[in-house]
């Protein structure tokens, strides 16, 4: 073992014994800053306040992914609705503010239920009593929960209805996962939902980067506050002293892997302390701290397939930006 990974490891070993502090949380930042390339999983960037930027940036000019996505569903969703049948149950993965989904649910003939997943039982509660009011009829069980951990669904197996299950899993959050952990993440939702189900997915294939960089990089700096309130949020609930504005905000696109990645650029030399333990930067140097993978379609089909999943529908818009695949769980 390296004499880094070997300071991982025992920074991480030490991070469960201080009291009040998410020990996973305390792992992940404690083992990502003692790597050689210093890089945080992009799931930490999600408390109330990073939640509240995302939601932020899906209204900003650049971020083209919502409001196309948005554009196509608007165009699709009868043919969906046509494919899912009378009284599909539909399963919605990391539901949030569950903006798209009056789209879908209005244009399904008599769906049977709604099950919204989100980790945040806030804006499941939130997104629940508003759907409520739109659709009364329409039986809803909400999910606290974590859905990349997903591989089975208790609330689907006890008396629900037999309606063929539709997973909606829209805003291209499938690209924040490498191609590996894409594959596993949707072989678990296969068996989750089980054969014959479908799956609503929405994936980024732009490849441009003049549209790219301003798209994760806007001029009214909200991709910025967003990623450097992962820093603010380490000095609150880990004791850490980091200098937002020591730290710049960059997205890169890097075209061979086909993703923008998000990082934070240290200005200069500098030393910073979470839970007792010293990091150094150099002038430079970055905390990698997302990849956002952009998937053609077939690159993105080869991946649905290796999780039994075939393609039923695909849906793009005029400029070829983004896909909604329209996928049947064939095992
Ligand atoms: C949640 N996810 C799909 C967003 C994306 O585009 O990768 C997160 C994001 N990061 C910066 N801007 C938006």
């Amino acid at each position: 073992m390296s004499a880094v990974f070997e300071r991982a490891a025992r920074a991480a070993a030490a991070a469960p014994a201080t009291s009040g502090v998410d020990p996973a949380f305390a792992r992940d930042v404690l083992a990502g800053l003692s790597m050689q390339h210093k890089s945080i999983p992009s799931t930490w960037l999600y408390d109330h306040r990073g939640s509240e930027l995302f939601e932020q940036i899906t209204t900003l000019p650049e971020y083209y992914p919502t409001r196309t996505e948005t554009w196509i569903l608007e165009r699709c969703a009868a043919q969906i609705a046509a494919e899912a049948g009378r009284g599909a149950i539909v399963v919605e993965l990391g539901s949030g503010s569950s903006r798209k989904t009056p789209l879908l649910l209005q244009a399904l003939d008599e769906p049977s239920g709604y099950v919204p997943i989100d980790i945040s039982e806030q804006f499941l509660d939130e997104s629940v009593q508003a759907l409520a009011r739109r659709f009364p009829a329409l039986p809803m069980w909400p999910v606290v929960a974590d859905f990349t951990r997903l591989n089975r669904l208790p609330v689907l197996s006890h008396g629900a209805p037999g309606g063929r299950r539709l997973v909606f899993f829209p805003g291209s959050t499938i690209g924040n996962f490498v191609p590996e952990a894409a594959v596993g993440l949707l072989e678990r939702i296969g068996q989750a939902v089980g054969r014959g189900a479908l799956l609503v997915i929405g994936a980024d294939a732009t490849q441009d980067r003049d549209v790219l960089i301003p798209a994760y990089d806007d001029a009214q700096g909200v991709t910025a506050a967003f990623n450097k309130n992962l820093l603010l949020r380490i000095n609150r609930e880990l004791e850490g002293d980091f200098s937002p504005s020591a730290f710049r905000h960059e997205a890169r696109w890097d075209a061979q892997q086909h993703r923008i990645e998000m990082h934070l650029v240290s200005e200069y030399t500098q030393r910073v302390t979470v839970l007792g333990h010293a990091f150094r930067f150099a002038a430079g140097e970055s905390i990698h701290t997302e990849n956002s993978y952009k998937h053609g379609i077939v690159r993105f089909q080869a991946l649905a397939r290796r999780a039994g999943w075939t393609q039923k529908q695909l849906w793009m818009d005029a400029q070829s930006r983004f896909a909604l695949h329209v996928l049947e769980r064939d095992r």
